[in-house]
């Protein structure tokens, strides 16, 4: 067998920074498989890690790195989950924390992380995609602050075991495996994750690759539909998945040929679809995952219901982060699904409640 320092890049077992982050959730939805059309639809719900989110993975093994190169001070620009994470393990680590966010953007929860475990927040006026711009300047020009978005390998490198742990879980190789995508750290060390199993011969095959992007923030997407071996960034990207409005991803390189050397693709939804996905997930398998999550459940809905997944195919959908981090979906469900109210008052109510019931 090999050992954890031949497949992750830390040193010295001292320099481990963790909270128990991983071994999340493989879980088999029937009832949602059933409604799609679907006998062996899997969720690998990451919303089970410590801070709720997939980061979680990367940054055990970005912030175990840091320290043993001896960095004292950490950097994020971040659409709210990397935020939280690197505030969460930096606290952890004794290391100050820096994070830029696109200010009135980031959902509620994801502040509160932000705040609570003491990090440095910065709001700026604009996008994900000009925060990250500005803090890639910044640790360029001011070599202290350590710069820890997905550009930063040992991130990958942690992602990557999500991929391990679905071999692991599953016990076979799935043929598809579907990820939201904003920057696309994930899918491209997912994809790494796969490549290393079959390189180290523990599974022959590999999974098809599939990215969903939310429609009116899909550079990868619309590049992967029409062909194109480049992305045009989308200015000024809008969705209710705010953890995935990016129009000027990063790691696009790595995503295309992810998706392409898988014989993967990459499609949109819109944001009703991701939002009757998030309640369809929480309401018939008792999983609530935030809305950029919900789009990968979007995705397989839509490729099923085209007939680009087969029926008898295995999925898993990777549902990225958790559905309390952002609240602020209340809002946006009907009134019919908000519940009742009965006034206190009312001498007769629970001849009022028997009616409701
Ligand atoms: N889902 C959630 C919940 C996310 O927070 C993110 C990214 C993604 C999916 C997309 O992952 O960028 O690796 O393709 N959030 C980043 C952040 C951008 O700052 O928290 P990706």
């Amino acid at each position: 067998m090999w050992k954890y320092r031949e497949l992750l890049p830390i040193e010295k077992q001292e320099s481990i920074v963790s909270l128990a982050e991983g071994g999340t959730g493989l879980h088999h939805c029937k009832r949602l498989g059933r409604k799609l059309g679907l006998k062996k639809l899997f969720v690998k719900n990451e919303g089970e890690n410590p801070t709720g989110s997939f980061k979680d993975r990367g940054m055990t093994v970005a912030i175990s790195k840091a320290r043993e190169l001896s960095k004292k001070k950490v950097l994020c620009a971040s659409t709210g989950n990397t935020a939280a994470s690197l505030a969460a393990y930096s606290a952890r680590a004794d290391m100050e924390c820096i994070v830029l966010m696109p200010k009135g953007k980031v959902a509620g929860g994801k502040m509160l992380q932000i705040i609570m475990h003491g990090a440095k927040l910065i709001q700026i006026k604009g996008d994900f995609d000009q925060a990250l711009e500005i803090a890639m300047k910044l640790s360029e020009r001011r070599r202290e602050f350590y710069l820890m978005n997905s550009i930063n390998p040992f991130r990958l490198e942690g992602q990557k075991t999500i991929a391990f742990e679905i071999l692991d879980q599953l016990g076979r190789v799935p043929e598809v495996v579907m990820l939201p995508v904003g920057n696309g750290g994930n899918i491209s060390a997912a994809w790494k994750g796969f490549s290393e199993f079959q390189q180290l011969k523990i599974v022959k095959s590999r999974p098809r690759m599939i990215g969903i992007q939310a429609e009116k923030a899909a550079p990868i997407a619309r590049a992967v539909k029409s062909g194109r071996d480049k992305i045009r960034p989308v200015h000024n990207p809008q969705t209710i998945a705010t953890a995935i409005r990016i129009g000027s991803p990063v790691n696009w390189p790595k995503v295309l040929s992810a998706i392409r050397d898988s014989r993967g693709t990459a499609e949109t939804v819109t944001d009703r679809q991701i939002l009757e996905a998030q309640k369809e997930l929480a309401t018939l398998e008792g999983i609530f995952v935030e809305p950029a999550s919900a789009a990968s459940i979007a995705g397989v809905k839509k490729l099923s219901e085209e007939g680009r997944v087969d029926r008898s195919e295995t999925v898993v959908c990777v549902t990225t982060g958790h559905g309390l981090k952002d609240p602020s979906v209340l809002d946006r469900l009907p009134k019919s699904q908000t519940g009742y109210n009965l006034e206190i008052t009312d001498g007769s109510r629970l001849e009022a409640l028997e009616r409701i019931l």
